[in-house]
């Protein structure tokens, strides 16, 4: 646009609509710190509304504490059955309103009715390459199976154990001597890299999934 013989620059860039995104966590919380990470550095449009942890000992929260996400502990320890435990959850997922759940690092299996009301808004990170080593202990059982390539998979969850569509996967070698320690090192730099991308990609609706197939615009 030209006036009075000055060039005025129009600003095109459309503004950024954010999403909400919350996190469930049990323990360290590094997928947890990478996700807000990228979030401060500007890489993922969304703002994080609150951590939610089943362990008031977990290291998640002072990451939290230390960016200001608000933090919830429902201590698994204090309910005499899951399903108690499951109503205390699933309004502390409300009170977050968030567009998407991140599970990092949470380690229970979500009920039906938790499934049910956030369908195709909960992301969780497994360390393996989905289907194989479902559950606990994923890296010992690939060092088990004698596979020579480990992983992995950020995948929507539904109400199977890491049964959901996938969304990335990302690989890494098994050396001869690597242990159960050396190997969850070596796919935990590649997780690091796979959630934050996999949260991106939600956040600028990017995904598209049909059936148990997750195709990325
Ligand atoms: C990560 O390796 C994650 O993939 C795994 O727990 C670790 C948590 O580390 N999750 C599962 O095994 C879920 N079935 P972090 O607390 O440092 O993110």
């Amino acid at each position: 646009m030209r006036r009075s013989g000055r060039t005025i620059s129009m600003d095109t860039e459309m503004p950024v609509h954010k999403k909400r995104i919350a996190a469930l966590a049990s323990g360290r919380g590094s997928n947890f710190q990478a996700v807000i990470d990228a979030i401060a550095a500007g890489d993922i449009p969304a703002i994080c509304t609150g951590l939610i942890t089943d362990n008031p000992q977990a290291h998640a929260i002072e990451r939290a504490r230390a960016v200001g996400v608000p933090v919830t502990v429902i201590d698994y320890a204090n309910f005499s059955t899951k399903a108690a435990y499951e109503e205390m959850l699933l309004a502390a997922m409300r009170n977050c309103r968030a567009d998407l759940f991140v599970l990092a690092g949470y380690m229970r299996i979500l009920g039906p009715a938790i499934v049910h009301e956030f369908s195709g808004r909960m992301m969780n990170i497994h360390p393996a390459l989905l289907p194989a080593f479902a559950g606990l202990n994923a890296q010992q059982q690939a060092i088990e199976y004698g596979v020579k390539v480990a992983g992995c998979t950020v995948h929507i969850v539904d109400e199977g154990m890491d049964t959901g569509p996938i969304v990335i996967q990302r690989c890494v070698p098994v050396l001869p001597d690597d242990d159960e320690s050396s190997l969850a090192d070596r796919i935990l730099a590649e997780e690091h890299t796979a959630l934050p991308l996999a949260v991106k990609l939600f956040c600028e609706d990017r995904l598209e999934i049909t059936d148990r197939r997750v195709r990325i615009r």
